[in-house]
């Protein structure tokens, strides 16, 4: 009775079975087994498996299974592996493998084959969709980075060229000429049109980043520096603090330096009084180095808050608004994020984590 209901599940089942002995002859098989393995059950039956499966090269990884286990490597295992039929199909299996113990003896394998063809092809193609469609939005991408940089060149060439003339015509006008007062404006509109362009170029100009090992306190030291310098020619002071947990990293060392050097620049921006302060902390978190920038300053207001990662978002009169969109490429291009938290009043706390190592 047993024997008959395990025979008819065996029967019914719709993933193959094959047991295979230790001398490698295949001992039982089920008719999912032989009708997915393209033989006849009874040409499967009085085969032994060298005969039915080790001649073709197609094979070779299906055949490898039956090594693996053979050698005690990989039983238990679920694999996926490439399957020639007789009559010349291809099919993906999935197998998975087993000892078969009689009194705590290996007598032979137990193998259990899925055919997972359909399944196979339609991942590959998601994947190969998938691929597609990046490889789309990368060309686009690069196009219109390279639309933005002509077009910035564009503008320069003309721009310095009426610089020039209007310089002239400033040195040279009579003062007391009604229009002598337009000039003043003119230039001003020029400068910060030529401070748009010199953005659109540093931007369009962020390269894929290159690792390299790096000290930390080497790259904030220098832009300390900088913006130290920055802070004197606005009359103003930083008080900073300084806490570097995590030192060794891997980054690609200019474009830190430009991205911090933007925040920071932010930052020295929003100071209300003469003096502010700035907190720089780093932290390693995991794979991530954690990176947090506070400041003393204005903070933002809420309903700037969406927009202050937009290019040319600006709420500064001679502002560009470029520098927090450098920003953020940087630290995409580098699959790191950024968030910026603040309240005006109360200053603004910027934090990044940046994959880190090799
Ligand atoms: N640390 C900060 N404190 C206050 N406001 C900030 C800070 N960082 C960014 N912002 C706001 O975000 C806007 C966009 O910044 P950014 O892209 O660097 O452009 P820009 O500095 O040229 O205005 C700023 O004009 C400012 O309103
Ligand atoms: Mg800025």
């Amino acid at each position: 009775m047993k024997k008959v209901i395990v025979q008819n599940i065996l029967d019914s089942m719709s993933i193959g079975l094959i047991v295979v002995d230790a001398k490698g002859e295949i001992i039982a098989t089920n008719p999912a087994a032989s009708s997915i393995l393209g033989y006849e059950q009874k040409e499967i039956r009085s085969k032994r498996w060298a005969e039915l499966f080790l001649e073709t090269r197609e094979n070779e990884a299906f055949n490898q299974i039956l090594v693996d286990v053979v050698m005690g490597e990989r039983t238990g295992m679920h694999q996926e592996v490439p399957y020639l039929t007789p009559a010349g199909q291809r099919l993906q299996l999935s197998i998975t493998s087993s000892f078969l113990h009689d009194r705590q003896q290996i007598v032979g394998l137990v193998m259990l084959i899925d055919d997972i063809t359909e399944l196979y092809r339609l991942h590959q193609e998601e994947k190969r969709a998938l691929e597609e469609r990046h490889r789309l939005q990368h060309e686009r991408a690069v196009s219109l980075n390279h639309f933005a940089m002509s077009v910035a060149h564009q503008i320069r060439n003309p721009l310095m060229s009426l610089g020039g003339f209007l310089n002239r015509i400033f040195k040279n006008i009579d003062q007391q000429e009604p229009y002598a007062a337009y000039i003043v404006p003119i230039m001003n509109g020029m400068k910060r049109l030529e401070a748009i362009v010199t953005a659109v170029e540093e931007y369009t100009s962020i390269s894929h980043p290159e690792k390299t090992p790096v000290l930390l306190g080497e790259i904030v030291d220098q832009v300390r520096l900088d913006l130290d310098m920055k802070a004197a020619a606005l009359n103003k002071r930083i008080a900073w603090s300084i806490q570097l947990s995590a030192n060794d990293v891997s980054l690609d060392y200019s474009l830190f330096a430009k991205a911090l050097t933007e925040l920071l620049v932010n930052a020295l921006e929003s100071f209300t009084s003469e003096e502010g302060h700035i907190e720089i902390v780093t932290e390693r978190e995991g794979q991530d180095l954690m990176i947090e920038i506070r400041d003393s300053g204005a903070g933002i207001k809420e309903e700037y808050q969406p927009f202050i990662f937009d290019p040319f978002f600006t709420t500064k009169a001679t502002g560009v608004g470029m520098g927090l969109s450098k920003v953020k490429r940087i630290i995409a291009e580098q699959n790191g994020k950024i968030q910026v938290q603040s309240s005006q009043g109360s200053g603004t706390k910027v934090n990044i984590s940046l994959p880190i190592g090799p």
